[in-house]
């Protein structure tokens, strides 16, 4: 008897979702174990991202995290995965000229098997340049983790007029850049709404409200496992869970029907 492969979501996959108006589900994962029950569990997007920094490494940022941990721990996702669309977080300095972000980036692929790379900041330039190379991009913008020592903390950002223009207009030349998503992190969530109705591609938030186009949690936060104190914007799906498969699926299912995150998870 002859297995049907399962093939994984492409981007257009999720573009067509926010199309119709189907919110896309992402979790982080960095080793094959989780990866596969996030799978298994129907997420759409598993998001390898430098917050293993934080929880694997135990580091106080991402910052320390190496171009060589992102493929060890990518490759481990991607290996497990059947369905779901993984990307993968280029680390920090990893992209500061577009040679560089090529060349660092093309390894991150061809070593991991991972299907789209992801870059934090206003970088159109980067962008534009990779996608020219045919590697996806996902940008990042709205809180920064690799800006940490710049922005001084981890404070909602985009609350004034002057800074919610200028992230609208970041996300719009990532857009036209041809970066295929962007991550916003920790913005209003009026902000995210507008950036996500005036945006085709796919806005997928943390910490910025119901409207995006989809969500995405740090894993270890939403199973309570964090180090750190879990975020405003997290929640416990842990809690009332059966398993920890019980607690992914009801994250999926909760965002799927908009039902998170809620105001008490949004500014
Ligand atoms: O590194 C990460 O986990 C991330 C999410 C917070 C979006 O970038």
């Amino acid at each position: 008897m002859t297995q049907t492969r399962i093939k994984p979501l492409s981007i257009n996959d999720l573009l067509t979702m926010k199309q119709r108006g189907e919110k896309i589900t992402c979790l982080t994962a960095y080793d094959a174990s989780f990866s596969a029950l996030i799978d298994r569990s129907g997420v759409d997007i598993i998001l390898v991202g430098d917050s293993l920094g934080m929880t694997i490494q135990g580091h106080d940022t991402t910052l320390p995290v190496t171009l060589t941990d992102m493929i060890y721990h990518a490759r481990c996702v991607s290996k497990a995965r059947s369905r779901a669309f993984v990307i993968a977080d280029l680390p920090f300095m990893t992209y500061s000229t577009p040679a560089a972000a090529a060349e660092n980036a093309a390894k991150l692929m061809q070593c991991s098997g991972v299907q789209m790379i992801k870059l934090e900041g206003a970088r159109p330039d980067i962008a534009r340049f990779l996608v020219g190379q045919g590697i996806p991009v996902c940008g990042h913008l709205g809180l920064l983790p690799q800006f940490i020592n710049q922005l001084g903390s981890y404070a909602v950002q985009g609350k004034t007029a002057l800074e919610a223009e200028k992230i609208i207009a970041d996300a719009q030349q990532l857009q036209q850049a041809g970066a295929g998503l962007i991550v916003l992190e920790c913005v209003p969530a009026a902000l995210a709404k507008t950036i996500s109705e005036q945006l085709t591609i796919p806005i997928i938030g943390i910490g910025a409200g119901v409207d995006c186009d989809g969500q995405v949690l740090v894993l270890y936060d939403m199973l309570d496992i964090s180090i750190s104190k879990r975020p405003r914007f997290s929640k416990n799906f842990i809690q009332g869970a059966e398993s920890i498969q019980a607690a992914i699926v009801a994250y999926h299912n909760a965002v799927k029907q908009a039902k998170f995150p809620t105001l008490e998870h949004s500014f």
